[in-house]
């Protein structure tokens, strides 16, 4: 079966019914994404498909041939010298020193990310309810919401500075 995997195309050999995130982690490697509940319960295990969050411990592999699968390794990009430019989203959970264990990052960086694109100016209370459904076993809920407020506007600065570009 065929996946493609943050802009690439992987092969997998295993069983296709086989949910995503084992192929994710034991079949390709990619143990960026997280298993927690197995239950769809956590968002520990959400991955983006086609821009939204999805939970890959319950999700088919199968299910997804010929969608747009991203991972947490999928998002920052190496720069021609080497270094890796993080995702805003990314960057505002560093910024606010948010995670404890960081087990449930990955989910919650993803679910805030598929979240920011399409309320890019969210009040207090949309965040609330965007991240309600990704817990977190460390309790970092407060710095969750500040990192989440943080990546918002690093988006729209990201966002000014391009068209400024495109302008000049
Ligand atoms: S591990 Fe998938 S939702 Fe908890
Ligand atoms: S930082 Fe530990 S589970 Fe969220």
């Amino acid at each position: 079966m065929e996946l493609s995997i943050n802009g690439k195309k992987y092969s997998t050999s295993g069983d296709p019914e086989e949910f995503l995130v084992w192929v994710l982690r034991d079949e390709l490697g990619l143990t960026g994404t997280k298993f927690g509940c197995g239950a769809g319960i956590c968002g520990a295990c959400t991955v983006l498909v086609d821009g939204s969050p999805v939970r890959s411990c319950i999700t088919p592999a199968t299910a997804l041939k010929g969608q747009r699968i991203t991972t947490i390794e999928g998002i920052s990009k190496t720069l021609p010298n080497g270094e890796i430019k993080f995702h805003p989203v990314q960057q505002a959970f560093i910024d606010e020193q948010t995670p404890q264990c960081s087990w449930c990052m990955s989910g919650q960086i993803l679910t805030a990310l598929a979240f920011l694109k399409s309320t890019p100016e969210p009040t207090d209370e949309e965040i609330e309810q965007a991240m309600s459904n990704n817990y977190c076993r460390c309790g970092c809920y407060d710095r969750i919401r500040s990192a989440v407020k943080r990546a918002a506007m690093l988006m729209n600065e990201e966002k000014d500075q391009k068209s400024t570009l495109r302008v000049s």
